[in-house]
């Protein structure tokens, strides 16, 4: 019994760290977005939509690169969050 719980537990830690490894959380005074980037990378299908300059930091990210690029993105696709309220969750 000891030793399924240490396997659980264990299987809980590594299914997390895989996630948090590729999940972003980007602060806000009015509630913290959550993004996730493999899923990104998977629907937007390419680096350069987000990354004109290559992977890594993004010059300038912020409130107007997220609001202007990432509500853009989600309007003009029609698909993903646009309302305030489902990026920023509190
Ligand atoms: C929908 C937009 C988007 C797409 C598509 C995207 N990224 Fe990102 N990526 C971001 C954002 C936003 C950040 C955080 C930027 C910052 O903090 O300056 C980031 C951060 C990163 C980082 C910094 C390390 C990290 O994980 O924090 C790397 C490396 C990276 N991206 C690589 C890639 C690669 C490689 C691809 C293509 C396979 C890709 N990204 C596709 C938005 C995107
Ligand atoms: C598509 C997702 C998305 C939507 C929709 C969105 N935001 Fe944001 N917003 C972000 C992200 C991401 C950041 C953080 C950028 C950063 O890390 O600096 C941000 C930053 C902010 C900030 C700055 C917070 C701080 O602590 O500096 C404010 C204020 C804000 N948003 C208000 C709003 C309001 C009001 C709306 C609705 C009209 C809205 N946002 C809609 C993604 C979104
Ligand atoms: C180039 C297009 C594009 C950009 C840029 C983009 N998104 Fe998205 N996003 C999408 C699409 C498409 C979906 C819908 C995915 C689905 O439901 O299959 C989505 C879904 C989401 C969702 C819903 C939950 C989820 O993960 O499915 C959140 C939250 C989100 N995006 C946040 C962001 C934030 C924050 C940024 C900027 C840092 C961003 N997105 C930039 C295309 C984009």
């Amino acid at each position: 019994m000891k030793r399924l719980i240490a396997a659980a537990a264990l299987t809980i830690f590594t299914a997390g760290a895989a996630l948090a490894a590729d999940t972003l959380t980007f602060e806000a005074k009015n509630g913290n977005v959550a993004f996730d980037h493999a899923k990104h990378k998977q629907v937007v299908g390419d680096c350069k939509s987000c990354h004109e300059k290559g992977p890594g930091k993004i010059e300038g990210f912020g409130k107007d690169w997220a609001h202007k690029s990432c509500k853009g993105c989600h309007e003009q696709k029609k698909a993903g969050p646009t309302k305030c309220g489902e990026c920023h969750k509190k």
